[in-house]
This record gives C-alpha cells, structure tokens and sequence, in this order.
C-alpha cells in the first residue's frame, strides 16, 4: 500500500485567506473568566488579562477571533460592556444558564485583542435586538468621531476607531435552542434591513450571514436558500458549524467525519451559486465556516450542572490524540476548499472545547487538538495547489471509499517554501507517502515532523507534555521527487524548500 500527492506550482487552487485559521471567544463557561481574564493571576497584566494565555495564543498564531458568541450573543446587551465597571449590570445569561457580570466588554476585548495578536470577527444580537442596536455598534466601534456613539467611544478611553472589518449577522439564528429564533423568511429580511444599516454606518465591513447550524438541520438547504435569496446583495459570507462526536467509539469512522465537512461545503457552495444564478448577480458569497471542533466529551457532565454560576466550567471537553487527528483532517479538508472557505474559527479557544486550558491561580496547559492547529496556522500560509492525491481506501459505517491518507500541498511563495501536511488515518499501516511536486527546482527538505505514537485516548490532561511533535526522519529529497514513510494514526507536515 503506498499513497501519493502530486502538485504543480502553476496549479493552483487559490490564495490562503489568513482568517482560515480564526477562532473563538464566546461568553461562556470558563473562556473569558478564568480563561484569558483572571485579575490576581500571577501572570496577569494591569487589566487581568493572563500574560501565560496570550503567549500560548500567541504561539497559535491565530489572526482571527469571533466574539462575544455564540449562543450568547442573541440575548447580549453590547452597551452593558462598555463605561465604569462599576456600574455595569449583572445579567441572566439564558444561552448558557449563567450570570453574567460584564466585567469584561468591548473596549476590554478589543485590548485584549492587541495582546493577542489578533483581529476580532465581532458578532450582532439578532435574537432578542436588531437593526438600531447592530447599527449603533458600527458607529461605535468604526466611525471616527462627532456622533454620540463614536463620542461615547472617546469618553470610554478610545480615540481612535477600532476599525473592525468582519461582523457576524446573528448566530445560529435557525435553532430552536437559540434566544429569539426564527424561520428563514424572518431571519433573512432582519438580517437584511440590519446590513444595509451596518454598511451605511461603514461600507469597508464584511458580513457573514447565519447559514443553517449544521448540515442535519431539517431545514438544511431550504434555509440557505431563503436567506440568501432575501440578503445576497448585502452580504459577503454565508457560515457553517459543525461539531463532531465519537459516541460510538469507532475510531475509523469518526476520523471519516472530515468527509462530512467537505460534502457539507460542496453543498452550501452549490446552494450560493444556484442563487447567484437566479439571480444573475456577478457577485461570489464565500464561506465562513465560523465554529468547528469536536465537542461532546464534556456533554453528560454539563446536563448536570445547575443553572446560574458565574463563569461555570462549561464545555470543559477533555481531548485525546485521536481528537487532535480529526481537528488536523478538519484543517486539510478546510484548506483544500480555500478557494470558497476564506474564514473558518475552531470553536473555541480558551477552556471551552478549546486547544488551551487553564486552571485558576494556576497554569495553562495544551490540549492534544493545540499541534495541528499550531502547525497549520504558523507554516500553511499562502496559496493552497490544486492536487491529485491517491491513497488505498476503506469503508467505516457511514462513509464509503475513504482514503487512509489525506493531505494538501501549500506553496509560500513569500518564504519560498512548500509546505505539506498529511494525516494517515490507518490504525495499523504505516503508508509510504511519494510527493511529486512539478516546476519546483532543486528542492530540499527543511524538516519533516510527526504526531504518533500516541494511544488513541491518551490526553494530555495529567501529564502535560505526553504529546509532543517529533521529527520524522524517514523522508528523502530526490530531484523533484519527494517520499518517505507516515505512521498509522498520525499528522505530519513536511516543509521544502
Ligand atoms: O461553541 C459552542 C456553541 O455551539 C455556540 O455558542 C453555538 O453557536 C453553537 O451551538
């Protein structure tokens, strides 16, 4: 059995949009308190914000952040964020059964964001508000200045706009969990009548309606339909979640999920376009695919919980190594669909199912899934090749024809670097992997590096540094010619340069 990849730099599928590898701050949980902000922490900074948080966010690199939900967003009063701390309301949080105290808001997050490194992909209640409060924001936070809201800003400390480009109309506006939910038809007009005020206020912004909340939905298909037949002209993207589980235990077919979020882009692609045909319009609508993860460890133990705690350990999904493979196929598969998926946020960061974990007055640890993530977002940056990719194949229970190897082929062309990266989803062969890279000369091997070796279980909740990237010194460089051997159950990045 041997798998193969084959590029040309002259083929190429297009350009990396950076925002592909975002993320997630939702109030909730233990994500913003006790997360990235827990004032008395050794290593918190004059506004408690933890400096050892940012600087495992910083080693992520991640450009993107979406915030403040989420489920939460749709019962959120932005303006409870912003002035004196003190005189901040205390409010029911009714997505996630909390209280929330609003200590942390706008201008908090948006400093934060300057820690991190990051951008904000700032999310509107479409739930219980709607077109003044989502407009007043904009001015807020992007208009310079002699108006009341962007007045109001400068008061509150900030001179300058904070310019921010992407917004979020609402979240998951199709599910009946959500806080003030609606059918297409209402949610498509709302979000409509809100993003021409938005872009009134600031026509550089970029807006992501709701797609349906996961392709299961039964009104999957019928949703994107109708809101994009309402609000296409309006708006730039169209999002998708999904959230994978291994309930079941059975290894192949939950690493097969990734195949589910290709169909699930195919499909929302098709549906963009066919509106764009009806329409006639010369305008593309991309995709953000604004939450994706594994989540379900943690479910049982959250049905449990009682309502109303402040910052509750929610979410608090403990992942093993066969998470991180499926988190590293979820990033393959994002990237071979670059040419439509242009933002996509791995829900979600800090303590809710994220990569980074903290304990309170204590340290901050990384999760098995924080590796490919790590490595994705720091080495695949530039333009993603269109390949042709063979592999023997299995069937698990819900998929046919898997391949056991999936990779993608990167070219920076800025670095000069080709970048592979590659999962083996075979739980006892080992594949050779030949990579035939055509109009690249003189290549030469800059590191091949591996995550193997593990038990699929294995977490790195006890012992902190079980897992580990390691090199793998079985790839060789022969003229354009590039092979070696990748491990049953691992991810792998090959870098050439
Ligand atoms: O990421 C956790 C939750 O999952 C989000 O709040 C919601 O949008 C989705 O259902």
């Amino acid at each position: 059995m041997r798998a193969s990849v084959k590029a040309s730099k002259h083929n190429v599928l297009d350009a990396i949009d950076k925002r592909i590898y975002g993320s997630f701050i939702e109030h909730l949980g233990r994500a913003v308190y006790e997360g990235i902000y827990e004032p008395g922490h050794p290593t918190a900074n004059e506004e408690g914000f933890r400096q050892d948080v940012i600087e495992a966010i910083n080693e992520l690199n991640v450009p993107l952040v979406r915030y403040p939900g989420g489920n939460f967003v749709s019962g959120y009063n932005w303006e409870d964020g912003i002035g004196p701390k003190e005189d901040r309301p205390k409010r029911l949080d009714l997505a996630w059964k909390s209280v929330e105290t609003n200590e942390v808001g706008l201008h908090e997050f948006m400093d934060w964001t300057e820690l991190a490194k990051t951008e904000v992909n700032m999310a509107v209640n479409l739930g219980t508000r709607g077109v003044d409060a989502a407009k007043n924001i904009v001015e807020y936070c992007n208009h310079p200045g002699g108006t009341y809201w962007s007045d109001l800003r400068k008061e509150n400390g900030r001179d300058e706009p904070y310019s921010i480009k992407t917004w979020c109309l609402g979240n998951e506006m199709d599910g009946p969990w959500q806080i003030g939910a609606k059918t297409a038809d209402e949610y498509g007009r709302l979000a409509t009548e809100t993003a021409k005020a938005m872009k009134w206020v600031d026509d550089s912004i970029e807006l992501v309606l709701c797609g349906s909340s996961g392709s299961k939905m039964p009104t999957f298909g019928e949703w994107e339909f109708t809101v994009l037949e309402h609000a296409y002209d309006y708006v730039d993207f169209l999002s998708l979640h999904l959230y994978w589980e291994n309930f079941e235990n059975d290894l192949s077919n939950y690493l097969a999920k990734s195949r589910e979020m290709d169909h699930f882009i195919k499909d929302v692609v098709s549906i963009c376009d066919a509106v764009k045909a009806k329409k006639g319009s010369g305008k593309k609508i991309n995709l953000s695919f604004d939450e994706w993860n594994v989540w379900y460890h943690s479910k049982d133990a959250d049905a449990k919980r009682e309502p109303w705690d402040i910052a509750p350990p929610l979410l608090e999904d403990i992942y093993n190594f066969e998470d991180a493979l499926l988190v590293g196929l979820g990033i393959i598969t994002l990237l071979n669909n670059a040419d439509r998926v242009k933002i996509a946020c791995l829900a979600q960061l800090v303590n809710v199912i994220a990569p980074i974990m903290t304990v309170k007055d204590g340290e901050v640890w990384k999760q098995p899934t924080f590796y490919p993530f790590m490595q994705a977002s720091n080495f695949g940056r530039g333009k993603v090749l269109t390949v042709q990719s063979e592999s023997p194949t299995y069937d698990s229970k819900e998929f046919k024809d898997v391949p056991f190897v999936e990779s993608t082929v990167i070219w920076n062309e800025d670095e000069q670097e080709i970048v592979i990266f590659a999962v083996n989803r075979s739980e006892k062969d080992a594949m050779p992997l030949d990579i035939k890279l055509d109009d690249f000369e003189g290549l030469s091997l800059i590191e091949a590096t591996e995550l193997a070796d593990y038990d699929p279980k294995l977490t790195t909740e006890e012992n902190h540094d079980a897992m580990a990237i390691k090199n793998n010194d079985s790839f060789k460089v022969e003229e354009a010619a590039v092979s070696g051997e990748i491990k049953p159950l691992s991810w792998n990045m090959v870098r050439l340069s």
